[in-house]
């Protein structure tokens, strides 16, 4: 059979990124231009300036993605880019970058569901994985327990009610001074301190077993920091970070495994930028095991935002025969699965 090649474009928040993936599961190229350097200066993303870096940047990083997979824009099946959830001015760069050469190339055009890119990233290392299963999504927008049905089908069964479990990282991340993106910092500092040397709190929402909500876990490390700061105790950064990443894993893997169980889910998938947290990943593998759950997540290098992801999903939903117009818009606020509502079928 001809290889399926599909060129992925994403550029929902601060990273400018395009690749090409072969058949669904073969990354043939994966090019990502971050934007952190700048936006590490405000304590994090500026909207107006990740608009204006991903115009700078998206020709060179699509001209990068085909060069590198050493194919020409002729060779390519389909365009698959992300068209929400997102910053609205991010995500219009990308789909009107994507409407550009789908039209000038004469190429079917795919728009992709960030969030379902993030779990069909989990594909691209497994191959032994396929719907059904159970993923946990974590990111700097999102906290979705969600089961993946089919390649295209998506039922949410939790959610969080206030922050998403990355954006408490970055905001606990920076109340400690540990500056922005916090995840991967908090991460790192959390390996010399005391995961148990503070009790912070692991909320529970009433009537509805596997949502989630961290507004409380974030506010009780802002006081706890404020109280020091009163009684002039000097604060441990170190027992701060640890204690509240335990604080969030605790509740992301009860949740993750309590539905898998109930479900009779066998298997559950990480995906997004906080599924590339070391402690959340080694507390998942260990109550896995435990439960008879098998666990996958991706490298780190596809949990956080990349276009390989939004081509996987992008080549199982042309393979399926969705194909969208030029009149593809950007959708902030997209639902997971609302795609075939939203924009026309062809
Ligand atoms: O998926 P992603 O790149 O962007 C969104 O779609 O939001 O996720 C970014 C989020 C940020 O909040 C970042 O702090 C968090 O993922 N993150 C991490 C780690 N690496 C990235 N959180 C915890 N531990 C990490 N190692
Ligand atoms: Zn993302």
């Amino acid at each position: 059979m001809k290889d399926v090649l599909i060129l992925g474009i994403e550029s929902s928040c601060d990273e400018t990124a395009a690749a090409v993936v072969k058949n669904g599961r073969e990354v043939l190229s994966n090019v990502i231009s971050s934007q952190i350097d700048i936006h590490t200066l405000y304590g994090g993303v500026v909207p107006e300036i990740a608009s204006r870096k991903h115009i700078e940047k998206i020709n060179q990083v699509i001209e990068e993605a085909l060069l590198q997979a050493k194919v020409a824009l002729q060779d390519i099946d389909a365009i698959s880019v992300t068209y929400g959830p997102g910053l609205v001015g991010a995500l219009l760069v990308g789909v009107g970058e994507a409407k550009a050469i789908a039209y000038a190339a004469g190429k079917p055009l795919v728009g992709v569901h960030h969030i379902e890119g993030h779990i069909a990233a989990n594909y691209i290392e497994h191959p032994d994985l396929e719907p059904p299963f159970l993923c946990l999504v974590v990111s700097g927008g999102h906290t979705h327990l969600v089961q993946a049905q089919d390649y295209g089908s998506f039922e949410v069964i939790g959610r969080t009610h206030d922050d998403a479990a990355g954006e408490a990282f970055d905001k606990v991340a920076r109340a400690i001074g540990l500056g922005y993106p916090g995840g991967p910092k908090i991460d790192r500092k959390a390996k010399e301190g005391n995961q148990d040397a503070i009790e912070f709190p692991r909320a529970k929402i009433a009537g509805s077993e596997f949502d989630f909500s961290f507004s409380g876990v974030k506010s009780a490390v802002l006081n706890y920091l404020n109280q020091c700061e009163m009684k002039g105790t000097e604060i441990n950064t170190a027992d701060v970070a640890a204690s509240f990443q335990k604080a969030v894993v605790d509740v992301l893997v009860s949740r993750a495994v309590a539905a898998a169980i109930k479900l009779g889910e066998k298997r559950i998938a990480v995906a997004g930028g906080v599924a590339a947290n070391s402690s959340l990943r080694e507390a998942m593998q260990k109550e896995c095991s435990k439960a008879g759950v098998t666990l996958y997540y991706p490298s780190p290098i596809y949990c956080t935002d990349n276009a390989a992801m939004i081509a996987v999903q992008g080549y199982y939903e042309y393979m399926s025969g969705r194909r969208d117009g030029l009149d593809l818009n950007a959708i902030p606020s997209l639902k997971i699965g609302q795609k075939n509502i939203v924009s026309s079928k062809k």
